[in-house]
């Protein structure tokens, strides 16, 4: 599939349910937040469908988000299914790895199930080594949880694991170093992330913002120039350097300042209600439960996604447009 811009879609980004153990300000201010009725999320039968008619039109690789994926009952089985998916060659979870060490069946951790599923990379939201500023952060008490599933999926021997901090003036500027030390010890990559506006206008102001750039900046006051790395890519518009002297991979992804963001972007999201969104950063979703419960056949639904990715908007409008209401946890980031 390709859009009118030139954008190659191979990558799919499945949110499978808005629920979270966590409440990050930054993504799902408690006060707005009420839950979708179990009828209206996408069962895992009709989530599949979509999957594999997604595969038929070029899609290759694949993520589970959410909400936080590991709340879903059945996610292991879910998650079964996919690497046997015609053309799915990468399967990917973003999670905030607080049920990674957790026992599936005794003796076996959620990560080491999910690498045996077939999941070769997972993306963990880390925003801060301190536990009390991360309950601050995430609204509950599970830094311990966290740090312990970062060690259950470095034990479960992932391809890839990547971890996500999002950048946070007064929260957590003071922690780049000890970040990358922390990712350095363990041989992850890490990657910062800006505040971008998908939530409440108090938890996004000005104040709180704090651009790749200058995190860049303090990180070079500590290290030194970082070197650039422009042909490492993972799948997304990150863009990485090394740390001087090491051969430590760092990331900067910067939504709101990175005016290149979305030359090529290769993404479409599948929300959990069964919107397909041809954009984080726009407010265009098409809803494709509908027609699917309304009995479309594959043909039909293949005409959907097609009709999706032409709408395809050429960039994000976040800087144009800002829309604080909208709520990263209902989209699936
Ligand atoms: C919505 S979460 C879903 C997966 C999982 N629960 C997790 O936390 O990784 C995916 C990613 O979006 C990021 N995110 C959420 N709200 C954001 C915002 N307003 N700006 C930037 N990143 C955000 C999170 O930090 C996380 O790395
Ligand atoms: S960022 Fe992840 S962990 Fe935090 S509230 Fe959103 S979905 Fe939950």
């Amino acid at each position: 599939m390709e859009d009118r811009h030139g954008h190659r879609i191979s990558y799919l980004r499945v949110s499978i349910t808005d629920r979270c153990n966590e409440r990050c300000a930054y993504c799902m201010p408690g006060e707005l937040h009420e839950w979708l009725p179990r009828e209206g999320i996408l069962t895992f039968e009709e989530t599949l469908r979509l999957i594999r008619i997604a595969a038929e039109l070029g899609v290759s690789k694949l993520r589970v988000t959410g909400g936080e994926p590991l709340t879903r009952k059945g996610v292991l089985n879910f998650v079964r299914e996919l690497p046997g998916i015609s053309g799915i060659s990468d399967l990917g979870i973003s999670t905030n790895g607080t049920l990674l060490a957790r026992d599936v069946e005794p003796g076996l951790t959620m990560a080491a199930a999910l690498r045996s599923a077939g999941v070769r990379c997972v993306n963990i939201s880390l925003d801060t080594l301190d536990g009390e500023r991360y309950a601050q952060i995430t609204g509950r008490n599970l830094s311990e949880a966290a740090l312990s599933g970062i060690d259950s999926a470095i034990q479960a021997g992932f391809e890839q694991i990547k971890l996500n901090t999002v950048l946070m003036r007064g929260r957590n500027e003071d922690e780049l170093v000890p970040l990358i030390e922390f990712a350095a010890a363990r041989g992850l990559i890490l990657r910062f992330i800006e505040l971008m506006p998908v939530s409440t206008t108090e938890v996004l102001s000005e104040r709180n913002f704090m651009s790749t750039f200058e995190a860049k900046r303090l990180i070079e006051s500590h290290y030194g120039s970082l070197i650039p790395e422009p042909t490492f890519r993972t799948n997304g518009p990150a863009t990485y350097y090394q740390v001087p002297q090491r051969s430590q991979r760092i990331g900067f992804i910067g939504a709101m300042t990175n005016l290149h963001f979305c030359e090529n972007c290769n993404k479409l999201r599948l929300t959990c209600d069964g919107k397909l969104r041809p954009c984080l950063g726009s407010a265009l979703e098409f809803d494709i439960m509908t027609p699917m419960r309304a009995g479309a056949t594959d043909s039909e639904l293949r005409d959907f996604f097609i009709d999706v990715v032409d709408r395809k908007p050429a960039q994000h409008d976040f800087r144009e447009n800002y829309q604080p209401g909208r709520k990263m946890v209902a989209i699936g980031g």
